[in-house]
């Protein structure tokens, strides 16, 4: 499997966005994280244009930042003139440092505090998705305060379960997150959200679930939703503006991962959209999603170097395991421990070798942190670069100091060029937020 620009040079070496891996992991050291710069730029315009020439209406992509964000990313995404998803104080932060346009950031979460909801007030951010009545009235009182008028879209749940990890559901009716349909949440919300002086309403949102690998979700969603705006418009005579239907088209982790093109993806979706909106005589409002992983997965491959190797004689078939040792695991890469997550890997230096050694890759923590169980590689040698593709969502951005290791360089490739936009941490950094009390000081 070769995602974007990978390709194996004359050297049998995987290769992305013109460079050789092997040199990269020499020049930057493993764990590395490497993201194909023209990959993910060209998965920017292709999303965008795959819906704005299907929807019959306006439609803006925002990219979810909590997939991978740093300051460099949110410089690509406002290049590439994508909205920005943040999640967090510390995501809002990030894209306003970068010199992110505040009026196209859409804040998110269930819990914004006061802190969160103010700061996002002052940057002027152009849409706050409101989760809950809590929410909406706080947000209400906090912009009177400022002295403003907040836009926001409110966040329902349309009662879909899709068909993903459990882990990763989101728009079923027993969720933390949004304010159900069904049981009229969600339109006593709206009608209050109408009522207020200090919030503009200008749509719904809704978010159902990640790695979908088709769009039956998204379109049972979109049935749900389309209906909900023709009883807001019943029942209160207002005509929403807008339509979030959230982010959740799966990646391809293994050769065999069949999800929707983009472009097949836009054509269900605009097509059950526009079917609902004529069943209830509703003009097209303007669509938005969030798409993270779709944008971001395949774009990022991991590179470690391969340490021990054990064979261990186990009980069941064929009889030996091959434990192959890497030099990162599970604080940089904690999906396979939370979701099952399952990668494929290539040995970079013998990229096109014969896979006729079936092994199972761990990660260095004090703990079973297995990376891949049971993945045809072929031979492994001490010092061999191990690249694992489709790392780019929810690995750098989920990774952590366990074991207190450093998290990471991550860079970003293009036509021959590597440049650094997270550096690996120092042991330095570790201490930095140490501190020692008096009392425990040590005494010469
Ligand atoms: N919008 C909202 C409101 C979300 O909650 C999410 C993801 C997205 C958009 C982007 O979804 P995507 O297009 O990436 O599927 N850490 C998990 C994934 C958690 C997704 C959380 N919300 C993982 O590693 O699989």
């Amino acid at each position: 499997m070769l995602l974007g620009t990978q390709a194996v040079n004359d050297a049998g070496h995987l290769e992305i966005g013109g460079c050789d891996t092997v040199d990269l992991a020499r020049q930057f050291g493993t764990p590395l994280y490497v993201v194909d710069e023209t990959a993910l730029r060209d998965n920017c315009r292709r999303y965008q244009a795959a819906f704005a020439a299907r929807y019959p209406g306006e439609s803006e992509v925002s990219y979810a930042g909590k997939a991978f964000l740093v300051t460099a990313m949110a410089r690509l995404v406002e290049e590439e003139r994508l909205s920005l998803d943040v999640a967090s104080s510390g995501e809002l932060y990030t894209a306003l440092q970068a010199g992110f346009p505040p009026e196209r950031i859409l804040h998110h979460g269930n819990y914004k505090s006061d802190e969160e909801l103010t700061m996002a007030l002052d940057a002027g951010v152009g849409r706050i998705v409101v989760d809950n009545f809590f929410e909406l009235r706080r947000l209400n009182s906090v912009a009177g305060e400022a002295g403003r008028v907040q836009p926001i879209l409110l966040r329902v749940a349309p009662g879909i379960d899709p068909h993903t990890h459990r882990r990763i559901r989101t728009g079923q009716e027993d969720s933390k997150f949004g304010l159900n349909v069904r049981d009229g949440a969600a339109m006593e919300a709206i009608q209050e959200a109408l009522r207020m002086p200090n919030i503009k309403l200008l749509g719904i949102h809704c978010h159902i679930g990640s790695q979908l690998l088709d769009a039956k979700s998204h379109e049972d969603a979109i049935d749900v939703m389309v209906a909900f705006l023709a009883e807001i418009r019943e029942r209160t005579g207002q005509t929403m503006a807008e339509l979030n239907i959230g982010g959740g088209l799966g990646v391809r982790y293994l050769p065999d991962h069949n999800p929707p093109t983009y472009e097949e993806f836009a054509d269900l979706v605009c097509g059950a959209l526009t079917t609902s909106l004529k069943r209830y005589d509703l003009a097209p409002p303007r669509l938005l999603q969030e798409p993270g992983r779709a944008l971001i997965a395949e774009t990022g491959t991991t590179l470690y170097t391969i340490g021990p190797t054990k064979r261990i004689s186990i009980t069941e078939e064929p009889g030996i395991r091959y434990y192959v040792s890497v030099d990162g695991g599970m604080s940089d890469n904690p999906r396979p421990q939370l979701y099952d997550a399952v990668y494929t890997a290539m040995i970079a230096n013998r990229a096109g070798q014969p896979r006729d050694r079936v092994v199972t890759i761990a990660g260095k923590h004090c703990e079973t942190d297995i990376l891949i169980w049971n993945l045809p590689l072929g031979d492994t040698d001490q010092d061999d670069i191990l690249a694992v593709q489709s790392t780019g969502a929810y690995n750098h951005a989920m990774a952590s100091n366990y074991n207190r290791f450093r998290r990471p360089t991550v860079v970003f490739v293009q036509n021959g060029q590597a440049d650094v936009v997270y550096e690996r941490e120092t042991l330095d950094d570790l201490l930095s937020r140490d501190r020692i009390p008096e009392r425990l000081a040590k005494r010469s």
